[in-house]
This record gives structure tokens, C-alpha cells and sequence, in this order.
């Protein structure tokens, strides 16, 4: 049945479309191979870069989950819970990083997956030098992160949250044309327009997008009545599904079916990665869940995904875009005069 499962992204095949993103789970050897053995088709090792201060914020992470009554909960089991964060880089060198991410991608071969390695945007040249610096020592795959949640917030310029479309067509034009492995690029979702840095990361040369990067909150704690963990923090929760979907539709609507998008934010089971599909994502990246839940949230999506597809008959490339692709215009929609009296309080339908 596996078979099923499969897509086709750019020019790689998948043997199914869920995706290990990148976090504190995959910033060891042994977690990366525990999302191998776990299933999933790409596991995307914990982002580096040349910036000391991003590296350093490592030792100021900090991490809580609330329910939805803002009560903090457990970390452990929070896989439904909101989501506030903020998180630091791989705390080993870059190159050393990259030489061990090629060497998990060389084990991940066995298993018909992908070990992507993953750079965050600082400082451009050190980027292009960290692609080739991967590319040249075999990995296949290369994730390009411009749109932390925290570059407005990391005033040491060690993450970037680029909105320009301008700048980020320049930033993804010279990492591609350093080197000849895919480069996928990850979004911001803090734009009023994730379509069209993903048209100009498709123009910067973009094997991929990935969308979209999570929200800055800030929650204050009725106690204290200081911000829970201190700071502003990255926000993510199911919550952020819907909004995932509707710019994976809009990206697909804008830029036609043949670009490929991945899904992020939101994603929760495999029901989630058939939602993400259906929105026009070729494949969807699982992270806050494992943090909280453990790598067996990436088995059970894959199993989840393929009962669905087995149900809904077909394969999950058939579900590519198909929700996506059924979004109507309001101004097509029939008239129902009177409707929205079942959604108010009777007062409001009192005579006066
Ligand atoms: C604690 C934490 C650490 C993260 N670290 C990285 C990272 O190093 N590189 C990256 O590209 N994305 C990173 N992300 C973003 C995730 O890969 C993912 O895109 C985001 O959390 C949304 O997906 P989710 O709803 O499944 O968590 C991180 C997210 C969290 C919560």
C-alpha cells in the first residue's frame, strides 16, 4: 500500500509526503535517525549558520504549551496545545554540522529518504559558502530558511524574517546558483503576501516553498502580570492550519499547479497532511508535534494518511490541490436571504 503514498516533488520522488522539519528534535545524530526510523521521507536537520549569536541563543531557549484557556500545561503530551517559544541554532560548527548532516543523508539512502540540510539566513555570503559547503560534501537536499519568527526580535541580525520581495528573489537567486542540489525555501507567514515571495523564490530559482513560517505572540501571565517566558515568542498551534492552507491555495492559485509547495504550521496527524494536501502542499513538515509527542507522531501520520487515501481510493498525489482548486468567489456564491438570523442571539431578532 505504500505505493500509494507517494509524490513527486520537483525533480524527487517521496515515498510519501511526511516530512521531519527542523527543531531541537533533529539536532542530534541520534534524533535524526530516530525520524528516519520513524518514516518519514525527509527529515530536515536542526538549521546552522555562521552567526555565533544565533548559535549562542541556544542557552535562552524557552518553551511552554497552554490550553485553550491559556492554562500552561504539560510540555510532554501538548501536541493540541498553543505553542510558545523561541528557540537558538545548532550549537556545533556550521561545516562540522553539515559534514554530519551529508553523513546521516549517505544512512538515509537505506531507508529511501532524504537527511536535508538547513541554513538560516544571516549574513549572505556565508550562505552561499554554507550551500556549496554542503553541497560538496553530499547532501542532496537543501532547506534555505528566510522567514524565522524572530528577526525583529534578534537585534544581533543572526535570523532574518525577509517580507522584501526584492531582496529575498536576490538572497534564494544566490544560493541556487552556488549549487546544483534543490534548495527548498521556507517563508515567513508575516507578510501580507506569502504568494509573492514565494513567486520570487521561485524566480530566485527555488526547487520548492515552504509555508508558513509561524507568528511573534506574546501572552501576559495573569499572575505576574509579566509576558509568560519574558520576551515576544514564536506562536504556532492547530490553530495555524487553516491559515496554512489558505496561502498553500492562494500560492497554488497564483502560480499554477507545477511549482511545488510544502506545508508547515499546524500539522498535527495525518488527517492535517491530507488537509495540507488538498490545500495544494506536495508534502508537509511535522515539528512542534514531535517536540511534545515524540517521533511516533511522523508513523502515525504516515499510517493516518495512508487509511485516509486507502478510504478516499486513489493516491496522495492525486490529493494535491484538489480543495485547492474548488475554492469559490464570494461573488459566485447563491443568495439565502435572512440566513444569518441562526447565528445571532434571539435579543438581536426581538422586535424593537
Ligand atoms: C522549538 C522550535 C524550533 C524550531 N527550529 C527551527 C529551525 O532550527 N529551523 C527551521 O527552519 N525551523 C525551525 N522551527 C520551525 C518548524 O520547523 C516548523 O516550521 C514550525 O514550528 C511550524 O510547524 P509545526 O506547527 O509543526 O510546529 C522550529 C520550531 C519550533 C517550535
Amino acid at each position: 500500500m505504500a505505493a500509494s503514498l507517494a509524490v513527486s516533488l520537483g525533480g524527487l520522488r517521496l515515498k510519501n509526503p511526511v516530512i521531519c522539519a527542523s527543531g531541537e528534535h533533529v539536532i542530534s545524530e541520534s534524533g535524526v535517525r530516530a525520524a528516519l526510523r520513524a518514516g518519514a521521507a525527509v527529515i530536515v536537520a536542526k538549521s546552522t549558520n555562521e552567526s555565533q549569536a544565533a548559535r549562542a541563543q541556544l542557552a535562552q531557549t524557552d518553551y511552554a504549551a497552554f490550553d485553550r484557556a491559556w492554562t500552561r500545561q504539560a510540555w510532554q503530551g501538548g501536541a493540541e496545545a498553543n505553542v510558545l517559544c523561541r528557540s537558538g541554532l545548532q550549537p556545533r560548527g556550521a561545516e562540522e554540522w553539515l559534514d554530519a548532516v551529508a553523513a546521516l543523508d549517505r544512512e538515509a539512502r537505506e531507508a529511501d529518504a532524504y537527511v536535508a540540510a538547513s541554513l538560516i539566513l544571516a549574513d549572505l555570503d556565508h550562505a552561499v559558502r554554507l550551500a556549496r559547503h554542503a553541497e560538496s560534501a553530499g547532501v542532496r537536499l537543501l532547506e534555505f530558511n528566510v522567514g524565522t519568527p524572530y528577526g525583529d526580535e534578534a537585534k544581533h541580525g543572526g535570523v532574518a524574517t525577509e517580507r522584501s520581495v526584492e531582496r529575498l528573489r536576490a538572497q534564494v537567486a544566490a544560493v541556487c546558483s552556488a549549487v546544483r542540489i534543490p534548495v527548498w525555501v521556507k517563508l515567513t507567514g508575516q507578510s501580507e503576501n506569502v504568494a509573492l515571495l514565494a513567486a520570487a523564490a521561485r524566480e530566485g530559482g527555488a526547487a520548492a516553498v515552504i509555508m508558513i513560517g509561524r507568528f511573534l505572540g506574546l501572552l501576559p501571565d495573569l499572575e505576574t502580570q509579566a509576558p509568560v517566558l519574558g520576551t515576544n515568542l514564536g506562536y504556532g498551534g492547530p490553530w495555524a492550519l487553516p491559515l496554512t492552507c489558505y496561502w498553500l491555495a492562494r500560492t497554488r492559485r497564483a502560480l499554477g499547479p507545477g511549482f511545488p509547495l510544502i506545508g508547515t504550521n499546524g500539522a498535527r496527524s495525518g488527517a492535517d497532511a491530507a488537509r495540507m494536501l488538498l490545500a495544494g502542499a506536495s508534502a508537509v513538515e511535522y515539528c512542534s508535534a514531535i517536540m511534545t509527542d515524540g517521533f511516533e507522531v511522523l508513523t502515525r501520520a504516515i499510517v493516518d494518511l495512508e487509511d485516509y487515501v486507502a478510504r478516499k481510493g486513489g493516491t496522495a498525489q492525486e490529493l494535491i490541490g484538489r480543495a485547492a482548486d474548488q475554492v469559490a468567489g464570494y461573488e459566485t456564491l447563491a443568495a439565502r436571504d435572512g440566513y444569518w438570523r441562526g447565528f445571532v442571539p434571539p435579543e438581536t431578532l426581538a422586535p424593537s
